[in-house]
């Protein structure tokens, strides 16, 4: 922004002074309404050449801004061809942001990262649904509203559900459904969006999440077996992830935490949305159908958020361990194909049964240290709980799919070493006993 103001400011001081120059000039020969044509000339030279080397000051001055600017304001657009033949400029896509929020007055945190990372407010337009009818927290959203064209609305239905004494401690839960139900048919019926990343107000985004979806969209809308894109990897702790900032996986789990979904996804699960739990109804054969959620290495999100429904002593094991990308990947510049089910299915299994299968002990004593990546085996549910115990992974399972796995495969570092958890190459489906 700083140098955006630098470079104007330069250039109106160039353009002024060409015009003093010009008027000196003009003063000069004050009886004349033509300068001689020879002068002419020479000032029409003189000042071609001033614009020349402003425009020359100018594109340096632009290029240093694209050296050191970690957040580029404007994408050259990036045109890549969908499997229909269809060319996406992805600066033109527009993805709106749907932030669940409640009772939490620190949603401010949450929308003001998204509004300094966003490119602009036409490409990334933020709307705040919030439930509750908290007060405090309804003042510092319409904030937002007033400076920067935040759309606020509000659930309308406060009543409480009436749950059978055993239910009763999951309230919260059965309010986040319907809150969800009811903002979603918002985007999708109301205001008639395509597509919605979906946000909660206790999260933090790294500063390439605007581009992690931009650039994912082709794969979300061309591959029919992508049904959403999630920020997030369930075993992203500090130590258990690599470097590698620009990885990205297919995932047969649904993370959540961060995710984006098409309209036509909507209208197919929105008329039987549940009454609660409705990311493990998510979860469930009957709606994943097989589908994959794209998901990266490190998170594009974190939740700062220990108070709330599902948090307390999970926030504590967990989620407050998660990395946070930090760095800055242009993801829209990259040949993300390889993402597509035909691309990454043959690739993805040479790459894991061509790795070396090791115990997990041999895992544990570092005798294989030398090897880059492990491939460590499972057959049984005891088996990979145990297993995921002692190498620190997540351990449980939903619709009997464990937590990042991709036709079985859990990938994650183990002191420094890729470990791929996998089953045996003949694997064909889930157990969904497996829980
Ligand atoms: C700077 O980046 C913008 C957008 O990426 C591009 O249009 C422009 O040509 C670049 N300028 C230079 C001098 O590299
Ligand atoms: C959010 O608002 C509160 C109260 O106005 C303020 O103290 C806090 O610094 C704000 N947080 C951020 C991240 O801007
Ligand atoms: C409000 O929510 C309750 C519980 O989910 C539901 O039974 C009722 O029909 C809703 N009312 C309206 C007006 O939608
Ligand atoms: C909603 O958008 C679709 C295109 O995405 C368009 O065909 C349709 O007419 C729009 N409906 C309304 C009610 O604006
Ligand atoms: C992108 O990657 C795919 C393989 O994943 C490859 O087939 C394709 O040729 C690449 N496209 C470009 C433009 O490099």
């Amino acid at each position: 922004m700083r140098r955006r103001h630098v470079v104007s400011a330069v250039v109106a001081v160039f353009l002024c002074w060409n015009v003093i120059i010009y008027l000196i000039l003009m003063l000069r020969h004050p009886g004349k309404v033509i300068p001689p044509s020879m002068e002419l000339d020479i000032l029409d030279t003189g000042i071609q050449n001033q614009l020349k080397q402003n425009l020359a000051l100018l594109s340096k001055l632009q290029s240093l801004r694209n050296e050191t600017g970690n957040k580029p304001k404007t994408h050259s657009p990036i045109v890549l061809p969908d499997r229909k033949g269809d060319v996406h400029d992805l600066s033109k896509v527009v993805l709106p942001v749907l932030l669940i929020a409640c009772d939490r007055v620190t949603v401010n945190r949450s929308l003001n990262q998204l509004i300094r990372l966003r490119t602009t407010k036409e490409q990334f337009p933020i709307i705040v649904s919030q439930d509750c009818a908290h007060k405090p927290t309804a003042e510092v959203i319409q904030k937002y509203v007033v400076t920067d064209n935040v759309v606020h609305i509000m659930q309308p239905n406060q009543t409480n559900m009436e749950l059978n004494k055993k239910d009763k401690k999951f309230l919260g839960y059965y309010k986040i459904a319907r809150h969800y139900k009811w903002a979603l048919d918002q985007v999708f019926l109301k205001f008639n969006y395509s597509t919605v990343i979906i946000v909660e107000d206790d999260l933090d985004i790294s500063p390439d999440f605007f581009e992690y979806f931009s650039a994912t969209y082709p794969i979300l809308t061309s591959d029919p077996s992508v049904w959403c894109v999630s920020a997030w990897n369930d075993n992203g702790k500090n130590g258990m992830v690599s470097e590698e900032a620009e990885l990205l996986y297919r995932s047969d789990f649904f993370p959540g935490l961060g995710w984006m979904m098409e309209r036509k996804t909507w209208l197919e699960i929105g008329p039987k949305w549940p009454i609660t739990f409705w990311d493990d109804w998510m979860r469930h054969q009957d709606q994943r159908k097989d589908r994959v959620c794209i998901r990266p290495e490190i998170c594009r999100t974190s939740t700062f958020g220990k108070k709330g429904v599902s948090k307390g002593l999970y926030f504590e094991k967990h989620l407050k361990h998660i990395k946070l990308n930090d760095q800055f990947v242009a993801f829209t510049k990259k040949n993300l194909s390889y993402l597509m089910k035909e691309n990454y299915d043959p690739w993805f299994k040479r790459l894991v049964y061509d790795t070396p299968e090791v115990t997990v002990a041999e895992v544990m004593s570092g005798s294989k240290k030398h090897l880059k990546a492990l491939r460590v085996t499972y057959t049984t549910k005891e088996q990979f709980k145990a297993t995921a115990k002692k190498l620190g992974i997540m351990d449980d399972f939903k619709a009997g799919v464990p937590r990042v796995a991709y036709r079985g495969v859990v990938s994650f570092v183990h002191h420094g070493q890729r470990i791929y958890f996998a089953p045996k190459p003949d694997w064909q489906k889930y157990d969904i006993k497996w829980t």
